[in-house]
């Protein structure tokens, strides 16, 4: 595990304010895996015969672009999860209604529903007329905390005011309405419900780039415009920008200025537990280091969750604030050759930050394990424990050939986390990739499996209560049906001086591209730099962007660095002869380099991935 190496190497990763209190001890995690339909071996037509699902309650496919498992039931016996059900046999034979993408719960405790399944199909048979018009995203199913309403993608599911995991919730009763952005073109992405179960919080891209909004959901039974039919819109909406907030990197004369309190939400992950802070990915703090952030919804108060040097993406908190689990790359070594130096101040990722973010993925490969860390998160020594840390062997709990997914979640009482993960398949291994495709070791050669974790030494917890949240946040912009996105603002070209917090300083020259204005080229020569005055930068980097105009998701980088750092570590990050050069696509995550960048940490060395690995 080399982020331990890196911990008694004694880098630090915070500096504390008095409240934060040690960090916990490991603690012991038992692991199992959750039932699910079975496997039909095709998708033609009643391939999901009576052998296979003697109770006629539908199957599902070996692989599935679209499986994706949410978070718990309020009462923490289920979770909800979207499943693509394949095979299915022709009406009016029994079954013909487990067929494409559905809403299930499946127990978590052993026992099974009143039709003797561990599943229950909360959409499947739901009559035309109770789901008119439903959106075709499906992702990140959740249940409200009301027990009573499901978030499924960009829909809201209810059963007429019945417990969804009643018996008594029948198709019949069950009606799926769509969730409508009234007055903008722009889609929804990454929705996720305020645990007040009426705020919402997503993600958009605009030709601006990315921002996060937050709004209310309010139930439209005769909409005028838009989709005609009964909906939810999306209503007060924010879109989660300081109006006169501070950039992450400021111009100031001939000086750089770094903002830690300025709120750069570029994707929005979530809430907190009681629904106070929004979770999100933020403007790095260290160069090619991605973390996670939450940010206070009334005072704007910034915390960073994680600082480790590998990438940390989906997150969700106890519902008593005082834990949360975090989908990260680390101990995978993934982007250690680029982000292992700490403290290097974010400059590079002017240019660099897309690049960096998108290889932590290989195609649909992941590298991702679920880590659990303290509400005050990433500090010191600390950087949370691994919850499927024990296993050996193919198809074991820690084979990393199963590779985490979003989101993961935690039961209501705090005792209990469940995750899932995906099996590396073609074209991620096998053929000329250097890694040979394992065989699948759950049912029916199935690639994707839900874990349970038991944090079996922990007594279970009360929720907090639910943070009151206004309907206008603070700090943000009102966005209303019509409005535009600011436009993103960019440092202008120029040499500048970065200050260390601690010392030395830094001289930055900035070239921007004469047509896009955007940042080009960023060079930095650094002279005794320290933010800690524990770690000192000197030596040169430089990296120049190119995004190709008939693929804006292309980043192309040329690439050179000769740093080291001395203090409490000695670490140096250096291209090769002829530097560095690497493509990758932000959508695809297909990491194509020449020439090498490696970063040594206190005699560790860490290479870049092969190319296509
Ligand atoms: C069924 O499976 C075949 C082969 O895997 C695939 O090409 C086809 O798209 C699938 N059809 C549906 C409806 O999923
Ligand atoms: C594990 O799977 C690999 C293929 O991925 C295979 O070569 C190896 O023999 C398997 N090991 C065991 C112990 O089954
Ligand atoms: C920045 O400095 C370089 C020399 O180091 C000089 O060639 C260039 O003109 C300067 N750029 C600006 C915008 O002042
Ligand atoms: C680098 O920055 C320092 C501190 O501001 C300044 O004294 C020096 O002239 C700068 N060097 C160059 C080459 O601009
Ligand atoms: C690698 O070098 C080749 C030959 O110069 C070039 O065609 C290719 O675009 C380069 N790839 C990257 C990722 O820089």
């Amino acid at each position: 595990m080399h982020w331990s190496l890196l911990a008694l190497a004694g880098q630090t990763a915070l500096t504390l304010p008095p409240a934060v209190p040690a960090p916990p001890q490991p603690e012991p995690i038992d692991i199992l895996e959750l039932p699910l339909p079975p496997v039909a071996p095709s998708n033609i037509t009643g391939a999901c015969s009576a052998s296979i699902n003697p109770h006629n309650t539908g199957c599902i496919g070996k692989e599935s672009d679209f499986f994706q498992a949410g978070d718990f039931t309020p009462d923490g016996k289920h979770i909800a999860l979207t499943v693509e059900y394949i095979g299915a046999p022709a009406a009016p034979n029994p079954g013909n209604i487990y067929n494409g993408l559905q809403l299930i719960l499946v127990k978590v405790d052993g026992t099974t529903f009143a039709n003797g399944d561990s599943w229950k199909c909360l959409s499947c048979g739901v009559p035309a007329q109770n789901a008119r018009s439903i959106d075709p995203s499906r992702d990140y199913p959740h249940i409200a905390r009301n027990a009573k309403q499901a978030l499924w993608g960009h829909n809201i599911l209810e059963c007429s005011s019945i417990p969804l995991t009643s018996d008594l919730c029948t198709p019949e009763l069950t009606y799926i309405y769509p969730i409508h952005w009234p007055g903008t073109k722009n889609s929804p992405r990454e929705m996720r419900m305020h645990p007040d179960d009426i705020h919402m919080g997503w993600s958009s891209f605009t030709t601006r780039g990315q921002y996060s909004y937050f709004g209310r959901l309010e139930f439209n039974a005769v909409p005028k415009n838009g989709p005609l039919v009964p909906r939810y819109d999306l209503v007060d909406v924010n879109i989660l920008v300081q109006p006169d907030g501070p950039a992450p990197i400021s111009v100031e004369g001939p000086e750089l200025r770094i903002h830690n309190e300025a709120i750069t939400i570029g994707e929005l992950r979530g809430f907190s537990g009681s629904g106070n802070e929004i979770i999100y990915l933020g403007s790095t703090r260290e160069a090619n280091n991605i973390d996670l952030f939450a940010v206070h919804i009334i005072t704007g108060a910034i915390r960073r969750l994680t600082s480790h040097p590998e990438y940390a993406d989906p997150i969700a908190f106890s519902h008593d604030d005082q834990w949360f689990v975090t989908m990260d790359t680390r101990g995978s070594d993934r982007q250690m050759w680029m982000s292992g130096m700490r403290h290097v101040p974010p400059l590079i990722d002017l240019v660099a930050v897309t690049a960096a973010a998108s290889i932590r993925n290989n195609g649909a490969r992941r590298f991702f394990q679920p880590i659990l860390i303290d509400r005050f998160g990433d500090r010191d020594a600390y950087f949370g424990q691994q919850v499927n840390a024990d296993g050996g062997g193919n198809g074991s709990i820690n084979d990393p050939n199963w590779n985490g997914k979003a989101d993961p979640a935690f039961s209501p009482d705090g005792t209990m986390i469940v995750y899932w993960q995906s099996l590396v398949t073609e074209p991620a291994c096998g053929g000329d990739n250097p890694l040979p495709c394992p065989e699948s070791t759950a049912q029916g050669g199935r690639t994707y499996r839900v874990m349970l974790a038991r944090l079996s030494s922990r007594t279970p917890t009360n929720p907090v209560p639910v943070f009151a949240v206004p309907d206008m946040v603070p700090w943000a912009m009102s966005f209303g049906p019509g409005d535009t996105p600011p436009a993103m603002h960019f440092v202008s070209g120029g040499n500048y001086t970065l200050h260390g917090k601690a010392g030395g300083f830094a001289n930055v020259t900035l070239v921007n591209d004469e047509l896009l204005g955007i940042p080009k080229t960023v060079s930095v020569d650094y002279t005794e730099y320290s933010d800690d005055g524990r770690h000192y930068i000197n030596g040169y980097e430089s990296v120049t962007l190119t995004v190709p105009k008939e693929s804006p998701w292309s980043n192309h980088l040329d690439w050179v660095s000769d740093i080291v750092q001395t203090g409490l570590v000695h670490a140096v990050k250096k291209t090769g002869p002829g530097g560095f050069h690497m493509s990758i696509n932000a959508l695809e995550n297909i990491f194509v380099a020449n020439g090498t960048l490696t970063t040594t940490i206190d005699g560790v060395v860490y290479h870049q991935p092969l190319n296509y690995a």
